[in-house]
């Protein structure tokens, strides 16, 4: 990822308090033209049988050690309204075998899960458990099928036991486990990560298993299945121009993977909230590279598929950073702070500038692991900022994205600088308007004089802000609000603009 350019203001100047720094900005918003709908799906979920993520995350034991779904996780997850959850991995999903989570679970067998901590899976949750856990939070699933170690039967079974509507072997079978009705998922990973942890394939191989995997799942009445493939990692353009290439025909989403990693992937990740400006600039630089990946993923699919009727997906984002210590290996338990609520933002902003053709993303992961939207302690639940973020840009959903110009300025750090400035403006079903902004600059405050082309701006209805004096500002189990929005009325229109502080180091939400 290219450096941008310098500006003559450097970090290493003593800097002035952030209350006499300001800096003023253009933002023009076209209420008259679209940018496209900003799919609901893009604010997806996912779901893995990875550390506390299911036991011990969406459920928990109740007083019989039965596993029972977490009515505090489902109610705050509602409140977000998520799109979409998909499950059962990641790298799990190639190591499930779906028979193994139905029927009596003192009949399901135990399996080590290898790949996250090697504890014991007793199969507890499987189909009918997720199903109804996507059942009370009223969301779509997304079901990852095994390709890795699976055969194209286990895959096309699975698909017959969720979906068939009428008389067959697997939904006899579903019925005996006490679901007479079909489900009706039709959104369907056929495999996952298929370049490393699903098989450690070469394109064109899986390219050829992945049309084979996917010819058996067979439409019925009731659904037809929205075939996802496994997507590049990073910037591995190569494995794109061959799956598109290769399967494009059969595809309907191609799933690309990239997390925002600060440090060394290998050797040493950053720490999640033990780290300094340098660290915050770091991880800020990691956040744009997605652009990049989106822009040029893009205009290879545009090449095989100019009606644009494949989906980018970006099925796992978000920050990886080493481990909280003390917590189990292999769990991915981490801390969220301001600095990864603002890279959230930031990418959500990135994926709206890419609507034609990105529709559906799934941050990594929803409960306990990675940039998860909640973190939970025994009884005890908290909300990350991240979650806040959700919830803030719930406005956008299914919304009519505005085109944009911003001027974003440039946050400089040791020499090198980024755009300061982030933001989406739509309007909803109801033709009320929303513009985000995010400020990412941890020092100074960023006004922003929007002109509304098209409309007289007479004030705004509602502002949130998200904000913190430290940039690694969290919330904890002794503390779970000191990170959260708060209302913001410093929004004010002056002729014909609506003028905007963004106070540094945060994300606002405005209504008009
Ligand atoms: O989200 C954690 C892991 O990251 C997933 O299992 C895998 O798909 C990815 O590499």
């Amino acid at each position: 990822m290219k450096r941008l350019s310098t500006l003559l203001l450097t970090a290493s100047l003593a800097l002035p308090t952030a209350s006499a720094l300001a800096e003023t900005h253009r933002m023009t918003i076209d209420t008259q033209g679209s940018a496209g709908e900003i799919s609901r799906h893009l604010y997806g979920q996912f779901a893995e049988h990875l550390g506390r993520g299911i036991y011990d995350g969406f459920w928990k034991k109740d007083d019989q050690g039965e596993y029972v779904i977490r009515q505090d996780v489902v109610e705050a997850l509602k409140a977000i309204a998520i799109p979409n959850l998909r499950w059962p991995g990641g790298c799990f999903a190639d190591y499930y075998f779906w028979q193994h989570g139905i029927g009596p679970k003192e009949e399901r067998p135990s399996v080590v899960n290898n790949l996250w901590g090697g504890v014991t899976e007793n199969n507890a949750v499987g189909t009918h458990e997720f199903m109804a856990l996507v059942d009370e939070l009223g969301t779509e699933p997304v079901v990852v099928g095994n390709v890795g170690s699976g055969t194209v039967q286990d895959m096309a079974d699975w698909w017959q036991y969720m979906n068939h509507p009428g008389e067959s072997p697997m939904s006899r079978l579903r019925a005996e486990n006490g679901r007479e009705a079909p489900w009706n998922v039709e959104y369907w990973g056929v495999g996952n990560e298929s370049w490393g942890c699903g098989g450690n394939m070469r394109p064109e191989y899986y390219a050829d298993l992945y049309r084979r995997y996917a010819t058996y799942l067979h439409p019925y009445e009731n659904v037809r299945p929205f075939r996802v493939a496994a997507g590049a990692a990073g910037d591995d353009y190569h494995w794109t121009e061959v799956m598109m290439k290769r399967a494009g025909d059969m595809i309907d989403g191609l799933d690309l993977h990239h997390y925002t990693i600060q440090g060394d992937w290998v050797t040493q990740k950053g720490q999640a909230v033990d780290f300094d400006e340098s660290d915050w600039f770091e991880l800020m630089e990691r956040t744009q590279e997605m652009e990049e990946l989106l822009t040029r993923h893009i205009a290879i699919m545009d090449k095989y598929d100019p009606e644009q009727r494949v989906w980018l997906i970006v099925g796992e984002w978000g920050t990886w950073h080493e481990q909280e210590e003390g917590s189990i290996p292999g769990f991915l338990y981490q801390q969220n702070t301001l600095r990864d609520a603002l890279t959230a933002s930031v990418t959500l902003d990135t994926f709206h500038r890419h609507l034609d053709r990105v529709k559906m993303a799934n941050i990594a992961q929803t409960v306990n692991v990675l940039q998860a939207m909640i973190l939970t302690d025994g009884e005890q639940m908290i909300l990350t900022p991240t979650y806040h973020v959700f919830d803030m840009y719930q406005v956008h959903h299914d919304a009519q994205a505005f085109p944009i110009a911003l001027e974003t300025g440039e946050y400089t750090y040791a020499s090198q600088s980024l755009p300061a400035l982030s933001g989406t403006a739509s309007r909803d079903n109801e033709g009320r308007i929303h513009i985000s902004l995010t400020n990412i600059d941890p020092h100074m405050t960023r006004t922003v004089e929007i002109e509304l082309k098209g409309i007289d701006v007479t004030g705004v209805t509602r502002g949130r802000i998200l904000v913190a004096d430290e940039m690694n500002a969290h919330n904890t189990f002794d503390d779970p609000d000191k990170l959260m929005p708060r209302p913001y009325n410093r929004a004010h229109v002056r002729g014909d603009k609506l003028i905007v502080p963004v106070p540094a180091k945060s994300l606002i939400t405005l209504e008009l």
